[in-house]
């Protein structure tokens, strides 16, 4: 009764005392300030004067203009979240009415409705209104039924055809809130349709799933779900700190998957080294078409199909759908003869997996891309005459994992001695890392005959555009001032900070040990460079000079996550990898706190699903550990290293084994006999995943806790969680008391349990990648997994 009370009462208090300077500030339009016209300057503000909306100028034209709700408390460039869908231009004579009949419309000079469809009905009270969330408000319509190319925070995306978002440009549809379209072509999709955007930077989404933005939980933000015109789908979250918009999320990784990027013909690169991340290039035989820099014609007409030849372009796929016939055949040249019986084929791509699946192309060649992700080439049929040469060739030979081994280890003696199984646990340990060393060396060999082959037919000047920039070593030397300013010390190399003469800050990596030739090396750094995700450490360019072998990465400003989780008195000293550190810092870092150590996992999970998934997985990282995890602004995780195994001189081999697959971190398969897959690095993330929640390395003793004997932090971890069912017994002792079971359950309870799935003996347990950060997302449910054992004292 009484809270009833009182909520009358301040609601009497705000109507009987409305404030005057609110009224001034033009916050509501009744029938009387109509009409509005273009020339009139006037602007409506939502009350706490985060929005407003008007006429705005078209900049390129002064008689042209559109009625638009922006952003009103942020300096820079205008951001429109919203405009009025007019079937006619907006010109000075336009104005904003309202009509006897009490309906909101934009009418041109002779009095035609320009918008809107259907008509904004209101009574003769109804006023015109900004709301706090952006909404303009006139009687029953509102704006944000009809959203344009963003959504905000509150606003309900319908799937209802005709209101789904689309680029400013118009064209890129977000179809049913679940598709992304381009001329009817769909180029990503997910599960389940979005519903709207909360104000913390989750998407909540049908069957109640969500998805989650890399600044989740970060107070005082403003956001924004916007489809650009470039086709992707972004979350962008304002802070005032930044003071600019930064993504947080993004649909689409490979811009060169989104359809419409290049036109007909042509084949679209990644180029991590221009602004402009996307080019077309013309395949051979090909040409650019004049007037459209897009798109390419084929030189020679294939008048007589049977006068044609192949070509074959590596890691490239043409994407479009509707003239694809897909045909599953025994080899290779089945699909070719399948291809040449056809007149109207223009080629066919032929995928590498063993299961013979072949594309053929019919009538077009659309949505083509290149793409280390792609495990298929694609076989071009040109008239017999031509003479270009594929310049989209060699890296077939990469497509293997880059951690093939397999370690044959006797199982250690079912011992019941406690001491004599330690030694053994010790000593298996050593040996372990001793035979993978040997095998690595074996396997490197073999791999290195391959790369030899390779290196002949592929000269630099084949190598594709678009690569990552090469820098002259003098260029780097002057970027870090005489390499000065040494940041870290790691296995791969030392690293040092620097600025480049565009005042980009990066952190430059000197390589040991480096093998091969320019080649090789070029073309490793060209795959590494084509990753792109807002979650692994970006690789801008190069240097390969007088012997010197040199990444040029973006600078990452928080260093590495260890830094952050085991305070420095508590970093064992066998494990002293450190990479892109300030060194000599003795400030204490802060404690992260629940949210973003829930964001870390996501993100990390996301990166790894990605190598693992979208880039193949020859991409395997195979040393996940905290000591990879950078972090960036407010935290944003960037995993680093990956690719770079492969650059190993081979005397190296036996130590990178070492280095590779951090004792603690290693899956149980690197100890038997299994063959290492991606898996090996699920079982890692799961490692850091418990570490994340409870702050202390996984190999530490626990002290008092446990008998050292039979320490398994996973084991341990799974007995708090599923058999005591206490939690709160495993979180990071510094934070332990910010733990708030009603926010923080969730995001820890799921941590654990994603962890525990992850660090299950049988790698054919685990759960993919994809499906770990989905469920850390809590997008799929969480079943209870097996109880993890002592992986190489217990057969599995
Ligand atoms: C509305 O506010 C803007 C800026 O605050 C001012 O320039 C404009 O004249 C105001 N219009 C009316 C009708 O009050
Ligand atoms: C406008 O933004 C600034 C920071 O960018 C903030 O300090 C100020 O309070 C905001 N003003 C309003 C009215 O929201
Ligand atoms: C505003 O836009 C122009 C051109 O689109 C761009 O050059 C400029 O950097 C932008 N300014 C800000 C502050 O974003
Ligand atoms: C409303 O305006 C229209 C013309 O704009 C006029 O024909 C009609 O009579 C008016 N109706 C009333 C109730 O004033
Ligand atoms: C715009 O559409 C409305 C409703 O469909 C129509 O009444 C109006 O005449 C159109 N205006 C122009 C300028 O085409
Ligand atoms: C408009 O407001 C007046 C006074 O508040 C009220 O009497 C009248 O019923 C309202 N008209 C409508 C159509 O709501
Ligand atoms: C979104 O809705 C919630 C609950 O309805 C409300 O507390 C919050 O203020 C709204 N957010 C915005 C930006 O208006
Ligand atoms: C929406 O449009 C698509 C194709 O454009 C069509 O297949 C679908 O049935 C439509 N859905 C509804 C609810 O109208
Ligand atoms: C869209 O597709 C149609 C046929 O499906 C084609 O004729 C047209 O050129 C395409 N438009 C663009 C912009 O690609
Ligand atoms: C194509 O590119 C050339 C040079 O890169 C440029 O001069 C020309 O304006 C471009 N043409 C079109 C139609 O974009
Ligand atoms: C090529 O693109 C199509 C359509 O996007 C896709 O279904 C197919 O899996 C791709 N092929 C390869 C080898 O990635
Ligand atoms: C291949 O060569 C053609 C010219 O023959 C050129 O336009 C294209 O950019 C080249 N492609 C690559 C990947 O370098």
């Amino acid at each position: 009764m009484s809270l009833l009370f009182l909520i009358s009462f301040l609601f009497s208090l705000l109507l009987l005392n409305p404030s005057p300077s609110l009224s001034q500030q033009n916050h509501s339009f009744s029938s009387s300030d109509f009409p509005w016209l273009p020339t009139q300057n006037r602007i409506l503000l939502s009350p706490n004067r985060d929005f407003a909306a008007g006429f705005m100028q078209i900049p390129s034209s002064s008689n042209h203009y559109t009625f638009s709700i922006w952003y009103y408390n942020i300096s820079g460039n205008r951001t429109t979240v919203w405009s009025a869908k007019t079937n006619s231009t907006i010109d000075r004579t336009s104005s904003l009415v309202i009509s006897n009949t009490s309906e909101l419309r934009l009418i041109n000079s002779a009095g035609g409705t320009l918008w809107p469809e259907p008509a904004a009905i209101g009574n003769p009270n109804s006023t015109l209104v900004l709301k706090d969330e952006g909404n303009l408000v006139y009687g029953t319509w509102q704006s944000f039924d009809y959203p344009t190319d963003t959504i905000l925070p509150n606003q309900t995306l319908k799937a209802k055809n005709g209101t789904a978002m689309q680029s400013k440009n118009d064209k890129f549809i977000f179809q049913n809130s679940k598709i992304l379209v381009f001329n009817s072509s769909e180029y990503w999709n997910i599960d389940n349709a979005f519903q709207k955007l909360d104000e913390n930077g989750r998407v909540l989404q049908d069957n109640g799933a969500t998805l989650v933005s890399s600044d989740f939980g970060e107070p005082n933000r403003l956001r924004r779900l916007t489809l650009d015109n470039d086709g992707n789908l972004r979350i962008y979250s304002f802070g005032s700190e930044a003071g600019e918009w930064e993504v947080v999320w993004q649909a689409v990784q490979e811009m060169c998957t989104v359809h419409g990027t290049c036109g007909p013909n042509a084949i679209c690169m990644n180029d991590a080294s221009n602004s402009d991340p996307t080019s077309c290039v013309c395949p051979p035989g090909f040409r650019k078409r004049a007037n459209d820099n897009n798109s390419c014609e084929i030189k020679i007409p294939l008048r007589n199909p049977g006068n044609t030849k192949f070509l074959q372009l590596d890691y490239v796929n043409f994407s479009g759908s509707s003239d694809q016939s897909n045909l599953n055949v025994k080899n290779f040249s089945m699909c070719q003869s399948r291809c040449l019986a056809n007149p109207n084929c223009l080629g066919f791509g032929f995928k590498y997996d063993g299961k013979g699946s072949c594309v053929l192309q019919i009538d077009r060649l659309l949505y083509g891309y290149w793409s280390p992700g792609t495990e298929s080439a694609f076989f071009l049929r040109v008239d017999k005459s031509e003479t270009d040469r594929s310049n989209f060739t060699g890296m077939t030979s990469l497509l293997e994992t880059t951690c093939p081994v397999n370690i044959r280890l006797p199982l250690p003696p079912d011992e019941s001695n406690t001491t004599t199984r330690n030694i053994v646990i010790i000593c298996t340990l050593f040996a372990a890392e001793l035979i993978s060393g040997v095998l690595f060396f074996w396997a490197f060999l073999k791999k290195y005959i391959k790369y030899r082959d390779m290196a002949r037919t592929f000269g630099l000047e084949f190598l594709p555009a678009g690569g990552p920039k090469r820098f002259t070593f003098a260029e780097l030397k002057a970027a870090t001032n005489d390499f000065s300013n040494l940041i870290g010390k790691g296995g791969f190399g030392d690293v040092y900070k620097g600025e480049l003469t565009d005042h980009r800050v990066v952190a430059v990596k000197c390589l040991k040990n480096v093998t091969g030739g320019d080649a090789e090396f070029w073309a490793e750094v060209t795959i590494i460079a084509r990753m792109h995700h807002l979650n692994l450490v970006r690789l801008w360019g190069f240097c390969a000079e007088k012997g010197q072998r040199i990444l040029v990465y973006e600078y990452v400003p928080n260093g590495s996550l260890d830094k952050y989780l085991f305070p420095a008195s508590r970093v064992p000293s066998l494990d002293k990898e450190v990479e892109m550190d300030p060194i000599g810092t003795d400030v204490p870092n802060p404690i992260l706190d629940w949210n973003i150590r829930y964001r870390i996992a996501l993100g990390v999970a996301r990166a790894i699903a990605y190598l693992h998934e979208e880039c193949l997985e020859w991409v395997l990282h195979c040393d996940i550990k905290p000591e990879n995890i950078l972090l960036g602004d407010d935290f944003c995780p960037k995993i680093s290293d990956f690719g770079l195994a492969k650059l190993r001189k081979k005397e190296d081999m036996v130590s990178m084994s070492r280095i590779r697959g951090t004792r603690g971190y290693m899956a149980p398969e690197w100890v038997k006999m299994d063959p290492i897959t991606p898996k090996a690095d699920v079982y890692s993330f799961g490692m850091v995943l418990l570490e994340l929640v409870s702050g202390v390395r996984n190999f530490e003793m626990q002290g008092s806790l446990m008998d050292s004997e039979d320490w398994y932090f996973p084991r341990w971890a799974f007995d708090k969680v599923f058999k005591e069912m206490k939690v709160e017994d495993i979180l990071d002792r510094q934070i332990k008391h910010f733990y708030d079971s009603r926010l923080h359950f969730d995001l820890v309870d799921r941590m654990v349990k994603t962890a525990i799935w992850c660090l299950q003996d049988r790698p054919e347990a685990r759960p993919s990648m994809g499906k770990v950060a989905k469920m850390l997302e809590g997008t799929v449910e969480i079943t209870e997994p097996k109880e993890p054992k002592i992986f190489y004292l217990v057969d599995g």
